[in-house]
């Protein structure tokens, strides 16, 4: 089985969940978004927020979506304003996800996104995995363990 964790990750805890898939034997690929969110916290929500609350879908670095290699797909993203981040939209938009075993990992500051569960599961069929800042509370990463 090949496996392959592919994320966007804007303060880190992303990261986190990539060490762990790193370790655990999975290709790695990071999305990057060609604009960067505003530095003020406020003005990210406002910007990233609205935006992600439009499902807008971010214009993204050159990146490889030939994924048709792996049999094994994780999906890393942060969640705004309930949904999913705005790179993680343009991703999704370009991956070819079928036929694949597939989970998403969903990062957020609350920890719980139905939201954006509702959306990825009306289009597909993957289990997906809740982490509340996985930067802070790393024990959070054994939610993980459950992908086999
Ligand atoms: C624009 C923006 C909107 C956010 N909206 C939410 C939200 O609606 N609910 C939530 O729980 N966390 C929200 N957060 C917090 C992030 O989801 C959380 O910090 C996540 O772990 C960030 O992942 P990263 O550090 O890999 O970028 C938001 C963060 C940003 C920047």
């Amino acid at each position: 089985m090949k496996k392959i964790f592919i994320y966007y990750s804007h303060s880190g805890n992303g990261e986190i969940v990539k060490d762990y898939f790193k370790e655990n034997g999975y290709d790695i690929r990071k999305v990057e978004s060609k604009r960067k969110l505003p530095k003020s916290f406020f003005c990210q929500m406002m910007v990233g927020g609205m935006l992600a609350g439009f499902n807008h879908k971010a214009k993204l670095k050159d990146f490889n979506y030939d994924i048709k290699d792996y049999d094994e797909v994780v999906i890393g993203s942060p969640i705004w304003n309930g949904k999913l981040a705005c790179p993680t939209n343009t991703l999704l938009s370009k991956l070819d996800l079928k036929d694949k075993k597939l989970t998403f990992v969903l990062y957020s500051g609350g920890g719980r996104a139905p939201k954006a569960i509702k959306k990825i599961n009306k289009k597909y069929k993957a289990d997906i995995i809740e982490l509340k800042e996985p930067k802070k509370y790393k024990e959070n990463l054994e939610k993980l363990t459950i992908i086999k």
